[in-house]
């Protein structure tokens, strides 16, 4: 592991290591600008906070082969406790601007159940965008239970709550450069 961080003490196991997650993203990046090469430009929606560290990679990825991109970000919340969501969902962040005719992006970190991601597919048709896809680079096994098409993942994992790269336990962990498990001493500090 390249890092050293606070954080590494109270990680239990390394789910997806630095290298892993940055060579994935040039091979999305790839695929997508073959995918979208007919394209004359890309509309990134960022979902905060947990993909913010995938959308800075991700968007540089497509920057250094693919049409220009253009970066939006929402912020919602799902009505939930803890570690999982509900699928009620509030927005505390919309988009800036109209994204009627254009080909739209959502690059989401993880998808778990699926919920929170189905109400923004639904959102963001009714806004008129001329397509919609998703990129997430993380997918858990509970994914399947919600029809929701995803055309690019990046890693399946189990079904295990992740911390880093981006994503957070209560506000802590997401400076981390790869995704782990926590111990679970850190649960019991509480
Ligand atoms: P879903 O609606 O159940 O798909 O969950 C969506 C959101 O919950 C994700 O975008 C994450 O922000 C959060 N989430 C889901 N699983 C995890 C996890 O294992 N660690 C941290 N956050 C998670
Ligand atoms: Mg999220």
């Amino acid at each position: 592991m390249a890092s050293q961080g606070w954080y590494d003490a109270d990680i239990d196991h390394v789910i997806i290591t630095e290298e892993q997650i940055q060579a994935k993203i040039a091979e999305l990046a790839k695929q997508i600008v073959a995918d979208y090469a007919h394209v004359d430009r890309i509309l990134l929606v960022c979902v905060l906070k947990g993909a913010l560290m995938f959308m800075a990679d991700f968007s540089r990825a497509l920057g250094q082969q693919g049409p220009p991109v253009e970066l939006e970000f929402m912020a919602v919340s799902s009505y939930g406790q803890g570690t999982s969501s509900s699928g009620v969902v509030r927005i505390l962040k919309d988009l800036d601007r109209d994204i009627a005719g254009r080909h739209v992006i959502v690059v989401e970190d993880i998808i778990d159940s699926g919920l929170t991601l189905s109400w923004l597919l639904r959102y963001l048709h009714s806004r008129n965008a001329a397509s919609v896809e998703v990129v997430a680079l993380l997918r858990k096994p509970d994914a399947i239970k919600v029809p929701v098409t995803v055309r690019y993942v990046g890693f399946d994992i189990p079904n295990e709550f992740v911390v880093g790269y981006g994503l957070d336990y209560a506000e802590h962990y997401r400076e981390m450069p790869y995704v782990g498990v926590l111990k679970a001493a850190v649960y019991a500090r509480e």
